[in-house]
């Protein structure tokens, strides 16, 4: 298999693990806990990074060969593609947010909790979509060549899409990603 699918499969497993905590997080902050601005922030950083700046452009180019191999894949492809443009420009929004969130703040504090669960829906939904419309076919679609490409993009793939913005570590979100083991150590 390739190891660019591989890879993409062990940050599916990732992320869902990451939506269902924060939409644990979530549902205590709409129940009146306050808001764990740590996690939170971790949380918009490792989509920034990992999802808009690793893991969607590595899709984008695994759609570009599905898409050679199979035309018919079209509609599902373009509609995953504009997914990813909107969770781009979603995580964008959720940092900007979060910002502007004061725990006093209720009515910033409101938006955001929504604006969080909105980008949570879409993202696992999003998920499930490529996980059963697409990379079940892909083995068998792919050529040794498409796995070449794919797979030399996974290694020249920029490190920095791994680190926090600040350059801290991500330590609340570090428990969970661990539980999980991507084929790539960086
Ligand atoms: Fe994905």
């Amino acid at each position: 298999m390739s190891r660019a699918i591989e890879q993409l499969q062990a940050d599916h497993r990732a992320f869902t693990r990451l939506i269902e905590h924060m939409e644990s997080a979530m549902e205590r902050c709409l129940q009146g806990d306050d808001i764990d601005l740590m996690l939170m922030s971790e949380f918009v950083d490792y989509c920034s990074g990992h999802a808009d700046d690793f893991h969607h452009p590595l899709e984008d180019r695994v759609f570009d060969r599905l898409l050679a191999r199979d035309p018919g894949l079209g509609p599902i492809i373009r509609q995953l593609e504009q997914e990813h443009l909107h969770l781009r420009w979603a995580t964008r929004e959720l940092r900007d947010m979060l910002e502007a969130v004061n725990s006093v703040d209720y009515v910033r504090r409101d938006r955001f909790l929504e604006a969080l669960g909105e980008y949570l829906g879409l993202f696992h939904h999003h998920i499930s979509t490529e996980e059963e419309r697409l990379f079940r076919r892909a083995d068998r679609l792919l050529t040794e060549e498409d796995v070449r490409q794919l797979d030399a993009w996974l290694d020249s793939a920029p490190v920095t899409a791994f680190a926090r913005r600040d350059g801290n570590d991500f330590q609340r979100l570090d428990p969970l990603l661990h539980a999980v083991e991507p084929t790539t150590t960086r």
